[in-house]
């Protein structure tokens, strides 16, 4: 079983993840369990079947001379034609809070070479020994569309955890790797799933895919764009106005602090769940730990889920080492909110600098208490090239996404810009 190396307690959970396994196939269910439906426990444990995955080997990393033109030859992840599922040691998290891509869920995993550890930080990413690989599958459910030239897709807003795709009700768009080579850089691969998802393949140049998402409030058809191996840089660079160099994003302990559901039923927080795979250096435990909120969550207050929400939307470019540097538009964590060392650092009151769209006649990036004469969420709310904020990375608004945002300014209570 290939659940059993994400859990502590290997012994105790071998039936649950067997159990579980079987629970996955026979729902159909993908993710294997979603955070939103109680998981059902088993209980009398199934008679474990014959498991139709091939014996996989072993993961293998490639740098970016040698990286193959097929995904499967990494054995990061597994597809037997029913379920995609990670390979032994390849350990799956999702993010407090995390990027929107046109609504694609994401099945995101690390791989740690046996032996070594990932250094744990409390700011900025922690810090992964080389031969590592993070590795991010893009899927939807399936969904009946209205043009057979277009994939047709579910339109939600709801992530799934587990540890596997079940293939018969979802599909696989791309897979993007991230490898830290042995001369310490990262580098990005994007794998296209081909049409018979059976594989993915490398497509450095990118692709465009004509996509339907068919949502309660009608369908949309778009072309989904899978980025080039050199887009990877537009927003993962660690230089402004993206140099040569790459950094993985997401995993920052204040990101990665939260529970997951590594098969039905079982859930653990997944810093603990690293630390107790002994793959974390330096975790005194989750006390001092930071977390950030999840941007969906109401119950918190709107500038906690803003700063969440455009930490991880935006500030890999709106940030002193991104390419946004120059607009002088602030977004990450720390400034958003923060009147250190001003509030025109993160848009209040702020003059765009290089903004001509349509939504220029707002004078300011935030207006404060005004949504709607606010340019930051007229960028958020448009799709024209001119207008589009993140520049790349959606063809679609995220509706809900905006709909916080609106609340977040209409409730600043800074004052007003004037004329
Ligand atoms: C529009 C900006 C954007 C582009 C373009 C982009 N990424 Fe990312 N990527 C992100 C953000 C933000 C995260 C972290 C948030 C998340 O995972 O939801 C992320 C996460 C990832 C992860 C998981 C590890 C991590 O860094 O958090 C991998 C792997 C990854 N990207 C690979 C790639 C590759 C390969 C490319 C190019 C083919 C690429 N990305 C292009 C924004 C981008
Ligand atoms: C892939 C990089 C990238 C990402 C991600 C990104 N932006 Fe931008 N943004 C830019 C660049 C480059 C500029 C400057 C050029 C322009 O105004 O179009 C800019 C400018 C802006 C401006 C005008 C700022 C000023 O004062 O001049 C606003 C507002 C803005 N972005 C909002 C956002 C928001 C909100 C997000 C996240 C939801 C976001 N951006 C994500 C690249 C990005």
């Amino acid at each position: 079983m290939t659940q059993q190396m994400h859990q502590k307690g290997v012994g105790r959970w071998a039936w649950a993840a067997i159990a579980a396994a079987v629970l996955v196939a026979a729902c159909g269910g993908g993710g294997g369990g979603s955070s939103t439906a109680t998981p059902s426990t088993p209980t009398t444990p199934t008679t474990p079947t014959t498991p139709t995955t091939p014996v996989a080997g072993a993961v293998k990393i490639f740098d970016r001379t040698t990286a193959p033109a097929k995904l499967s030859e990494w054995n990061l992840v597994l597809n037997d034609g029913n379920n995609l599922t990670l390979n032994q040691g390849v350990i799956p998290y999702d993010l407090n809070s995390a990027l929107f891509t046109d609504y694609a869920f994401k099945l995101r995993a690390i791989y740690v070479p046996a032996g070594k550890k990932i250094t744990y930080k409390v700011d900025g990413t922690l810090d992964f020994p080389i031969g590592s690989a993070i590795a991010k599958t893009f899927y939807y459910p399936k969904a009946t569309g209205t043009d057979p030239a277009y994939q047709a897709v579910a339109r939600q807003n709801q992530t799934e955890q587990g540890s596997s795709i079940a293939l018969a009700s979802h599909v696989l768009i791309e897979t993007r790797l991230l490898v830290l080579q042995d001369d310490g850089t990262w580098v990005g691969l994007p794998y296209v799933w081909d049409a018979d998802q059976k594989d993915a393949t490398l497509r450095i140049g990118g692709r465009d895919l004509p996509v339907e998402l068919v949502g309660s409030s009608g369908n949309e058809k778009i072309t989904y764009a899978v980025p080039s191996a050199s887009d990877c840089l537009k927003c993962h660079s660690t230089q402004t106005s993206g140099g040569n160099g790459i950094l993985p994003i997401g995993p920052k302990a204040r990101n990665m602090n939260k529970n997951y559901e590594f098969s039905a039923g079982n859930v653990e927080n997944q810093l603990t769940n690293l630390d107790d795979l002994k793959l974390l250096a330096g975790f005194t435990g989750l006390s001092g730990a930071p977390a950030n909120v999840d941007w969906r969550d109401a119950t918190k207050t709107y500038e906690a889920r803003a700063k969440a929400y455009l930490d991880v939307n935006c500030a890999h470019c709106h940030s002193s080492r991104g390419a946004a540097f120059q607009s002088g538009l602030m977004l990450d964590y720390d400034s958003v909110g923060n009147p250190v060392p001003s509030n025109v650092t993160w848009g209040v009151c702020k003059k765009p600098l290089a903004y001509g769209g349509a939504g220029a006649t707002r004078k300011y990036d935030i207006e404060p208490g005004n949504a709607d004469l606010s340019v930051l969420l007229y960028r958020m709310s448009h799709t024209a090239t001119a207008d589009v904020m993140p520049s790349v990375g959606r063809k679609v608004n995220h509706t809900e996404g905006i709909e916080m945002v609106r609340g977040w300014i209409n409730q600043i209570t800074l004052p007003g810009c004037g004329n």
